[in-house]
């Protein structure tokens, strides 16, 4: 019979690559992917540690998970990710369930981690590869959109985050061998790719071949039957006008930035470690927004950060509403263990952390629900990407914004078509249209 294998993601979208590499190996150790753990005979938690709230999820999660344990004592629990470098061999004491702890950087070890531990054996692999990152070329079995990871790591230390200590120090992976993975996917039905990293605008800098983001970028521009260019995550910092001019030229690379503010007083910016000011910011944000056509922005921020005043907030709160940005996630601060900023008094308290998340949220959606609002009437380029359960003639796709567009259609469409649709409705998070007839 043959084995099977759940996989439950926390986190970013590194954490979704990383559990398709998860699934690509367990499938080549003979086991089909399930969505029930029940009937499951490995269970994998790919876990996030960047704030408490989903580290405390792991810990429901394996207790969800070991009962099954009762009824098939083959079951076996593995946690990956994040907290597993974190936490690494105690999470085997602490947790009698747990049969393996595998870290960032273990996903390549984990074919003899996997025969190892159907054997009986537990086991905890946590130590990081500071050679070459190479990622080989895997099938995601998935739809016409992908993520593929450019780099691993970081160096930049914000005082507040722990992924330089649970991802190591960063490392770009060789543009030939991303590009040969584009093709690949390409070749499988892909047409649109979103390039990770945790600072993609330093990507190159660990190659021996002179290569810098923007030139890499124009390389996958040039591939045949890749329509879409998305990427994330670009540091301000780093976030230079050379890449600006390559979206604004290149049409394949779409008009979407997600450049991380965190907050919008400079005192709190340099306790982050962050290495701009606001001012470098905005004028970072206005020769974008003045050169690429229809950009639209995202952002992450930072409520309550140590030392953060109700000025220092206040700046934040105009800054959101200075640069309209389309969507912003936003997070009350959570010491993490090990970096400066936990070192910091945590001295806002959680009613005010919460506080001042709502009025940030609130005021974002008021900008969100404009911004959507304004298109109404617009034609957009949409991808394809599936069909309404509920309805045969509605399909959902996305914009070149990355927004999810809904829409009535009744002509059949493919996935990985790209169709031109006229938005009626803006929904609050969507928007809704009708396919444009030719
Ligand atoms: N507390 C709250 N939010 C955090 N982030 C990173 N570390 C922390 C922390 N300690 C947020 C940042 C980052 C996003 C991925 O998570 O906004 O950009
Ligand atoms: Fe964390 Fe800063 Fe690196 Fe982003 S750039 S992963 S916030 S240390």
């Amino acid at each position: 019979m043959i084995k099977k294998v759940y996989i439950k993601t926390f986190g970013c979208q590194m954490n979704e690559y990383d559990s398709q590499r998860i699934l690509s190996i367990f499938e080549e150790s003979g086991y089909d992917k399930t969505d029930d753990p029940e009937e499951a005979d490995f269970a994998v938690i790919n876990t996030c540690s960047v704030r408490e709230k989903p580290k405390e999820k792991v810990k429901s999660e394996i207790g969800r998970l070991k009962r099954y344990k009762n009824s098939n004592p083959d079951f076996k629990i593995a946690i990956a990710g994040c907290v597993a470098q974190e936490d690494g061999e105690a999470i085997l004491k602490e947790n009698k369930s747990v049969d393996l702890v595998i870290g960032t950087d273990g996903i390549p070890k984990l074919y003899e981690a996997i025969s190892r531990v159907e054997k009986g054996e537990r086991l905890a692999i946590t130590e990081f590869y500071h050679d070459d990152f190479t990622v080989p070329i895997f099938n995601r079995n998935s739809s016409v959109s992908a993520f593929v990871t450019i780099m691993k790591g970081c160096d930049n230390f914000c005082s507040y985050c722990i992924v330089p200590y649970v991802r190591g120090r960063e490392k770009s992976r060789h543009y030939k061998e991303i590009l040969d993975e584009v093709k690949f996917l390409v070749d499988n039905g892909v047409r649109e790719v979103t390039f990770l990293g945790q600072n993609v605008n330093s990507y190159g800098k660990t190659l021996d071949e002179k290569i810098n983001f923007t030139q890499f970028l124009y390389m996958a521009a040039q591939i045949d039957g890749l329509n879409r260019i998305r990427f994330v995550t670009s540091h301000p910092k780093d976030f230079n006008n050379d890449l600006v001019d390559l979206i604004a030229s290149e049409r394949k690379i779409c008009e979407y930035l997600h450049l991380p503010l965190q907050a919008g007083s400079n005192d709190i910016l340099k306790k982050m470690n962050r290495g701009y000011t606001f001012e470098e910011y905005e004028e970072k944000i206005f020769n974008a927004k003045e050169k690429i056509k229809g950009l639209a922005l995202s952002s992450d921020f930072i409520v309550g950060f140590p030392g953060e005043t109700d000025e220092d907030f206040e700046q934040t709160l105009k800054a959101v509403k200075n640069i309209e940005y389309e969507t912003i996630f936003a997070f009350k601060y959570s010491p993490r263990p090990g970096t400066k900023a936990s070192s910091m008094q945590d001295n806002i308290s959680d009613v005010e952390k919460a506080n001042r998340l709502k009025k940030l949220l609130d005021a974002q959606q008021i900008i969100t629900d404009n911004l959507l609002k304004r298109q109404i009437g617009e034609t957009q380029e949409i991808l394809v990407e599936g069909k309404s359960k509920k309805d045969a003639h509605v399909y959902s796709g996305r914009n070149r914004k990355n927004r999810i567009v809904n829409f009535t259609s009744e002509k059949s469409l493919q996935n990985g078509e790209i169709v031109k649709v006229k938005i009626t409705q803006a929904k609050k998070n969507s928007l809704f249209g009708n396919l444009e007839v030719s």
